[in-house]
């Protein structure tokens, strides 16, 4: 096989479907949130706000955070040196463990490199441990969720996206006797809708399934201590299994699930994405306790970040533009072409100083791409009018020029 042609094509196809990603070079300026540096590809620098980062509540430049961060890097050093089993356990795990079963009102949390790995590995080790497992998932479960289940050679269910007559419909099409879990999400995050979390407990009870719950999206925001949208609604005793990520409203990096002790003890033994890798670094660990001890008590942040989300919507709404309104923190702005997502994102980028990463196929279906806002607790009013002003100027743009792009 000639090697670099084929790489050329699998480039090239990406290209064809006006889907080919562009990273964008930013460097974040601490104290200074939303604000960034972007590096251009010519060289030179320009100002930019980020309004499609997923820090949803700053936490990634609060003192509290970079403080624990600092003393763990001065008291224990870099790294962790090893896998949990050999030599990676450190008290800054330990706590960061207690903090985590502690915020879901669980037994006992696992630590992973990242929430990505943890459905990962975890959806991937229940079906050794419950023989014969079948998972029921959301049609709209994230890609980790989708690749555990993929991997883990059990049978699987696929349920229309939030439909819980279609769920009740698979669950009681099979065998009363067979272990089963329901897996979802409570907030999908790119449409920012929520999960029926109620419905599907009381189907689990029903049929005696375990359930699973990702929480990425809504750790830090909901519910009186920000464990998420389970703790809002007065559920959290109802989910089996709870999992979260310490990368986005933490601010840190790496994710968990939360469980009983037994589960936890159980993956624990069996995953292979929490037993062969090198755990967290110390600091890494440090800097999510101290995130989340501060996030259980700053209600203040919660309402702060919920009233950016409502002041956005309702300001592009004002403008006619469509946007998507479940009534969550994520506001997507729906463009419906990758190449006008493109073209926004960049003139956008180029002309206000605005960063929003355009969203294409796969991660949304095509036909519904978009542009993706993350309003947080420290965009101010200047960034937003700056924001409403160059999607109002450049939405008219993009109208105008429609005829001319398509062909
Ligand atoms: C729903 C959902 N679950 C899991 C993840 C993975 O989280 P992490 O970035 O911690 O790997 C993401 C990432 O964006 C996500 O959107």
């Amino acid at each position: 096989m000639n090697y670099n042609a084929q790489l050329d094509k699998a480039l090239q196809n990406l290209h064809d479907e006006d889907r080919y990603r562009t990273f964008i070079d930013i460097e974040r300026e601490r104290g200074n949130f939303p604000h960034a540096v972007w590096n251009k590809p010519d060289g030179s620098k320009q100002p930019v706000t980020v309004w499609c980062g997923n820090d949803y509540l700053g936490m990634g430049q609060h003192p509290v955070v970079l403080d624990a961060m600092k003393d763990a890097l001065d008291a224990t050093g870099a790294g962790s040196g090893g896998t949990r089993n050999i030599s990676g356990t450190t008290v800054y795990h330990k706590r960061l463990e207690a903090e985590l079963a502690d915020w879901h009102q669980k037994e006992a949390a696992l630590v992973f490199s990242s929430a990505y790995i943890a459905n990962d590995a975890t959806l991937s080790t229940l079906p050794k441990l419950f023989p014969g497992l079948i998972i029921y998932s959301d049609e709209l479960n994230h890609a980790s969720m989708i690749e555990g289940i993929r991997r883990n050679g059990g049978a699987k269910r696929v349920f229309r996206h939030n439909d819980v007559e279609h769920l009740r419909a698979l669950l009681a099409a099979d065998d009363p006797a067979a272990p089963k879990l329901i897996a979802f999400e409570s907030i999908y995050s790119m449409d920012g809708d929520f999960g029926p979390i109620r419905e599907i407990c009381d189907l689990a009870d029903e049929f005696n399934a375990l359930t699973y719950i990702d929480e990425v999206h809504a750790v830090g925001m909901y519910g009186e201590r920000g464990a998420g949208v389970a703790e809002r609604d007065g559920l959290l005793a109802r989910l089996d299994i709870v999992n979260g990520t310490l990368g986005k409203a933490v601010g840190v990096f790496g994710g968990y699930i939360a469980a009983s002790a037994k589960m936890c003890d159980a993956v624990r033994s069996y995953a292979p994405g929490f037993i062969f890798t090198t755990s967290i670094p110390p600091t890494v660990a440090a800097g999510a306790a101290a995130s989340i001890a501060h996030l259980k008590s700053d209600t203040a942040l919660r309402a702060r970040h919920q009233t950016q989300a409502q002041i956005l919507k309702l300001r592009l709404k004002g403008l006619g533009l469509p946007i998507i309104d479940h009534g969550s923190h994520i506001v997507p702005l729906i463009v419906g072409n990758p190449k006008h997502t493109k073209l926004m994102s960049d003139m956008l980028l180029e002309t206000y100083d605005i960063y929003v990463q355009p969203i294409n196929y796969p991660t949304v279906p095509r036909g519904t791409e978009r542009l993706r806002f993350t309003p947080s607790p420290v965009h101010g009013p200047r960034e937003m009018d700056g924001l409403v002003q160059g999607l109002d100027e450049l939405w008219s743009h993009c109208a105008l020029n429609r005829a001319e792009l398509a062909g």
